[in-house]
């Protein structure tokens, strides 16, 4: 009685991974789509748009027009600029091209540019390449840590460290915000991706964090 028990058990749990596995890929794939639709589409009419504000603004602009043209021509290049973040976003080249490190290396050097946090990054790796599942999976959690750190916490630091430590990539992320009761706050689809994510990549994820004290979440991965 007692094997069967294991025995279903086991199957649940396969059950349950091959469930999680499908609805990463599928949402994976939905990104994909998106970004390539958005290039496709909005970038390019957004190209035209440009292209005719420029030659209406070498043929026929009075005066009044021109400043107007000009503004106009602005809002349209940081448009483009825009779409062109939200596609990198989704699937950043980098992170296929040259792996974790690069991808992280650009996600903290991003975060620092555009909000008044200063991150700093540290690593014990240099050139090495994980498997690509365990490659996304790392970035999106980074991800999603840098959206919570920056949405809720308030902090002015992050500290992003990735290391091998015997055979097990971990990687700590720190900020120095206001913390929060886990048993308390209402979770969102963010942290219950964290789990699902290390849980498909055979990881262990802890979080430490307390009202007021800042939050650290540390991952663990073994590497082979
Ligand atoms: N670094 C952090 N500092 C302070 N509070 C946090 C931090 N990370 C998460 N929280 C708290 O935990 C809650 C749940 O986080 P979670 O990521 O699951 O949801 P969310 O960020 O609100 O929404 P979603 O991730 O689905 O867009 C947040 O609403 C916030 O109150
Ligand atoms: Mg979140």
């Amino acid at each position: 009685m007692i094997k069967n028990q294991v025995d279903l058990r086991k199957l649940h749990d396969e059950k349950q991974t091959d469930l999680l596995n499908a609805v990463f890929e599928t949402q994976e794939n939905e990104r994909k789509r998106l970004a390539e639709d958005l290039h496709d589409s909005v970038g390019q009419v957004l190209s035209a748009i440009k292209l005719n504000l420029h030659r209406i603004d070498k043929n026929c602009a009075g005066e009044i027009a021109e400043p107007l043209l000009a503004d106009t021509r602005q809002l349209a290049d940081e448009c483009i600029v825009e779409i062109r973040n939200i596609i990198r976003n989704v699937l950043p080249p980098v992170l296929t091209d040259y792996g974790l490190l690069e991808a992280l290396e650009g996600l903290c050097v991003k975060v620092q540019e555009t909000t008044d946090v200063k991150v700093t990054f540290k690593k014990n790796l240099t050139g090495i390449r994980f498997k690509p599942e365990m490659e996304l999976a790392f970035y999106r959690i980074a991800q999603e840590l840098f959206s919570n750190a920056i949405k809720h916490s308030g902090a002015s630091f992050i500290h992003l460290t990735l290391t091998n430590d015997s055979g097990w990539l971990v990687m700590e992320f720190k900020d120095n915000g206001k913390g929060f009761n886990m048993d308390l706050v209402n979770h969102g689809f963010g942290l219950k991706n964290l789990q699902s994510r290390v849980q498909l990549i055979n990881g262990k994820i802890n979080t430490y964090t307390k009202p007021h004290n800042g939050t650290i979440t540390i991952i663990r991965v073994l590497m082979s």
